[in-house]
């Protein structure tokens, strides 16, 4: 399974936007980006963390809204400027200190080149009102990915690499407590899949619970907030990975995660009214995992005593 690329390959700033750019490329064919949209409720201004090449900010833009991006590397940026401007769209870079309550008024897109990690852009950012944040495959930044592990970047696990990921998320969650108002959403897109004998249910119920408790509260995370979408293989001319090793005999999935921040209701697994179709493409050829076998959810258990329990008879 070469196509899916290796962990941790150390890649320069420029590499890394070389790379996306190919692998974002494909998210467009394959229709990701289109279907992230339509995962996504109403909303006006788009606080988007990591803009990569620019596809995403691209297709939230051509879906009507003004985005306020964030973007590490400066050669993404480049790239997300020139992607931008040959489209006809009007862009801006700023610095972080430059953002006003009336920067998005006058263009469609704003990019700085900020770390999300870092808390002490919190103040510049309130200068401008999102109504949502959205962080679509934010996959990793070598360099401050080892920052955070404490370690080479060469010697950057898988685990270090899903830590990052899940660290960005987790900011996003601590932004949103100061930048949105109650009633507004938080979207994650990111990669996974079912790894050997997994089933949609129990993704579904683990993706549930990791980002329960990664957000926490008062966002609300719900299973019918969480959709599913099978992904197509990494270009082969891509260093980027897409799904981990685990996952090669599985199904790999492009995963949805949207949060409510919901001050006044909540109450875990009460269901959120949104706008979105949050539809779940029927998932088929998940590998079934027999009932003598190890429940995948790593309990150590036989599945029929653990998840599979319902299915006992
Ligand atoms: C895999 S790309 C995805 C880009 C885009 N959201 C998309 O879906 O096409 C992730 C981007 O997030 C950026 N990024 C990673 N960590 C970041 C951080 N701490 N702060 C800002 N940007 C970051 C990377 O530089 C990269 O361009």
């Amino acid at each position: 399974m070469s196509t899916l690329g290796q962990f941790g390959t150390p890649m320069t700033e420029q590499q890394y936007a070389e790379h996306w750019g190919k692998s974002s490329t494909k998210h467009v064919h394959d229709g990701d980006y289109a279907w992230l949209l339509d995962q996504l409720p109403a909303s006006t201004n788009v606080l988007e963390v990591g803009s990569g090449s620019g596809e995403s900010t691209l297709a939230l833009v051509r879906a009507g809204k003004k985005v306020l991006a964030l973007e590490l590397n400066a050669h993404c940026i480049e790239e997300t400027v020139r992607k931008l401007s040959d489209k006809g769209v009007r862009v801006r870079m700023l610095p972080i200190d430059a953002l006003a309550p009336m920067s998005l008024d006058e263009v469609e897109v704003i990019i700085v080149q900020a770390d999300i990690l870092d808390i002490r852009i919190d103040t510049h950012l309130r200068q401008v009102a999102v109504d949502t944040i959205v962080c679509w495959f934010i996959g990793v930044a070598p360099s401050r990915a080892a920052m955070l592990a404490k370690k080479q970047a060469e010697a950057l696990t898988q685990v270090d690499l899903e830590n990052y990921r899940h660290a960005v998320h987790k900011r996003c969650g601590d932004l949103g407590r100061s930048l949105l108002v109650d009633g507004t959403f938080i979207h994650i897109a990111d990669r996974g899949g079912f790894g050997n004998g997994g089933t949609e249910t129990l993704a579904r119920s683990e993706a549930l619970e990791q980002y329960e408790n990664l957000l926490r509260r008062p966002y609300i995370v719900t299973v019918r907030q969480i959709a599913f979408r099978p992904m197509g293989l990494a270009p082969t001319d891509s260093k980027m990975t897409y799904v981990a090793p685990s996952f090669v005999t599985g199904v790999p999935l492009v995963i949805s995660v949207l949060a409510k921040k919901s001050e006044s209701d909540h109450q875990p697994g009460s269901p959120i009214t949104v706008t979105t179709r949050a539809a779940n493409i029927p998932l088929t050829d998940v590998p079934k995992v027999g009932r003598d076998q190890k429940c995948p959810c790593g309990s150590g258990k036989k599945y029929k005593k653990c998840h599979g329990q319902s299915t006992n008879n």
